[in-house]
């Protein structure tokens, strides 16, 4: 039976974090609900269980609980914060509710010798976040941390190898809290840690096979990676039953669409269905100036097109999508269900009423440097996994007014010259995205003896860490100078370029 920890799931928007710390650490790990039963997990042989926090009280009434037999499966659990209380409270120790909580940085003192603490100073800083806190331990346990704001900050039975941190050490804040996962893992739950992102593979493979047995699945191929990777799994697991269906919208970047189309059929060929349909984005788009209905439109050409060509296809019953965990919205029910619920992408939402997919999602717990790993283990190639994040209306929203050919036209060419300039900076690695805009507006020149009148282009560079926020980067001024001066030589219709200084907020990363 192969290894694994399971992570209890009360609610926490951190369950999912757990869950990748686990699996960082080379532990195959699953996020199960709380309510599931001592049986069931039995039948699943976890070698620990981690409680997850969560936003309710123990003292309410209703608080999510666990199945009591677990904590006599002889297996080591951890209960992190809301998992401790609870863990305090089932073993009949006591949880009071503080008068104030205790949030952010605190440095946690180490009292008593534990394995959770082993290779650790004898101080640790921490990331706090509750309100309750246990105040009486269960019979058997020991404090073995303190920190300012609470005394039974850290508790052990070690005889049962029943652990409990009040603090979060899934969070980058708390520095040294991947060890202290680790040594609960591998000192105390003795784990040997031979999961890998090829086990992931096996095991995606293995369920999808589950799931879909002889039927097909379509999916829709954006040349984004999340999507790529959706495929190229899917496709591993099912080989020609899978299609993805690319359809080239006519507003990608210089060359795109041609590259995923030589990916797909040449260097990784999938069953790949294309349709060229940029005429009829183009003519969907003409006269329209408002940026959100340009959104709409194409969202609605792109629905139309792609309920067309699956029916085309036809026969297939489930739908892949490349949703990750950051996609899923966190709604929880009261009593901390599992933390997830899934947002419906447009391209499920909006597909007629009578197409009805089951939804197949294998990407849902991965965070989006898991997935590049994940695309680099099938084999995908790199140039593809780094592609930066790309709007799905594409270069419509980076055309400000009227989307047209020859706006496309220019647009594509100054923006290659910004993708090939941008290769010389040293710090590409850290630029989120990098791109031209297409301003709606005119300005004068003078070229040779001639006056011009021709179109702006704004160039913007920003780094980003989710998207949320962003900085422009403070590119070398010789870079900004290549950049613009080839712009303007090399693109017809393009007499100045400016370079966009904003931050996010209060602007966005695209101007429309
Ligand atoms: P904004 O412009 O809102 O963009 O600061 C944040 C990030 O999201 C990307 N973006 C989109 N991605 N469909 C997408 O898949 C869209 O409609 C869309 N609009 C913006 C944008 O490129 C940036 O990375």
């Amino acid at each position: 039976m192969k290894e694994s920890v399971a992570v209890l799931d009360f609610g926490s928007q951190y369950a999912q974090l757990i869950a990748r710390r686990i699996r960082e650490l080379g532990v195959y790990c699953e996020i199960l609900r709380h309510d599931i039963t001592r049986d069931e997990l039995v039948s699943k042989s976890p070698k620990a269980l981690v409680f997850s926090g969560g936003p309710a009280s123990v003292l309410n009434k209703d608080h999510p609980e666990v199945d009591p037999g677990v904590f006599d499966m002889g297996i080591p659990i951890l209960g992190i914060c809301y998992g401790m209380q609870l863990t305090a409270l089932m073993l009949k120790g006591k949880v009071a509710g503080g008068k104030s909580g205790e949030y952010g940085h605190a440095v946690m003192e180490i009292v008593k010798p534990s394995i959770l603490f082993s290779g650790m100073g004898k101080h640790l800083d921490v990331w706090m976040s509750h309100g309750d806190r246990v105040q009486e331990l269960p019979p058997g346990f020991e404090i073995i941390a303190s920190s300012p704001g609470c005394e039974i900050a850290a508790m052990a039975d070690p005889s049962r190898n029943i652990y409990g941190v009040q603090f979060h050490p899934e969070v980058v804040h708390t520095p040294k809290g991947s060890h202290i996962i680790k040594n609960f893992l591998y000192k105390v739950a003795g784990c040997s840690g031979s999961w890998t992102m090829a086990g992931f593979i096996e095991e995606s493979v293995e369920r999808i096979r589950d799931t879909v047995r002889d039927e097909r699945v379509i999916c829709a191929l954006s040349g984004g990676v999340d999507s790529a990777v959706t495929a190229a799994l899917v496709g591993r697991a099912i080989g020609d039953n899978m299609i993805a269906i690319f359809v080239d919208n006519g507003l990608m970047r210089s060359g795109e669409a041609d590259e995923i189309r030589y990916i797909f059929t040449k260097e990784y060929p999938l069953n790949i269905h294309m349709v060229d349909a940029s005429k009829e984005f183009l003519n969907a788009l003409r006269g329209v100036i408002d940026p959100e209905k340009k959104r709409k439109i194409i969202g609605k050409t792109f629905i139309d097109i792609f309920s067309r060509e699956a029916e085309k296809v036809g026969g297939a019953n489930f739908l892949a999508q490349g949703t990750l965990y950051p996609d899923v919205i966190e709604s929880r029910s009261p009593r901390g269900g599992p933390s997830a619920t899934i947002k419906s992408h447009h391209n499920v939402g909006g597909l007629p009423k009578h197409m009805k997919f089951k939804l197949l999602e294998p990407l849902k717990e991965l965070f989006k440097d898991e997935v590049r790993q994940l695309g680099k283990e099938l084999g995908l190639p790199e140039r593809l996994l780094k592609r930066q994040p790309f709007p799905g209306p594409g270069l419509a929203v980076r055309i400000l007014g009227e989307v047209t050919e020859e706006g496309l036209s220019i647009l594509r060419e100054a923006d290659l010259k910004v993708q090939e300039e941008m290769q010389g900076y040293d710090n590409i690695d850290d630029v989120w995205q990098s791109f031209a805009v297409l301003l709606p507006v005119k300005s004068v020149g003078v070229m040779g003896d001639e006056r011009t009148y021709s179109n702006v282009v704004a160039i913007r560079v920003v780094t980003s860490l989710d998207g949320m926020t962003a900085d422009w980067v403070r590119l070398p001024y010789d870079i900004l100078e290549v950049i613009s001066s080839r712009i303007i030589n090399e693109v017809r219709g393009v007499n100045r370029v400016v370079y966009d200084i904003s931050t996010k907020p209060p602007s966005t990363i695209e101007w429309e």
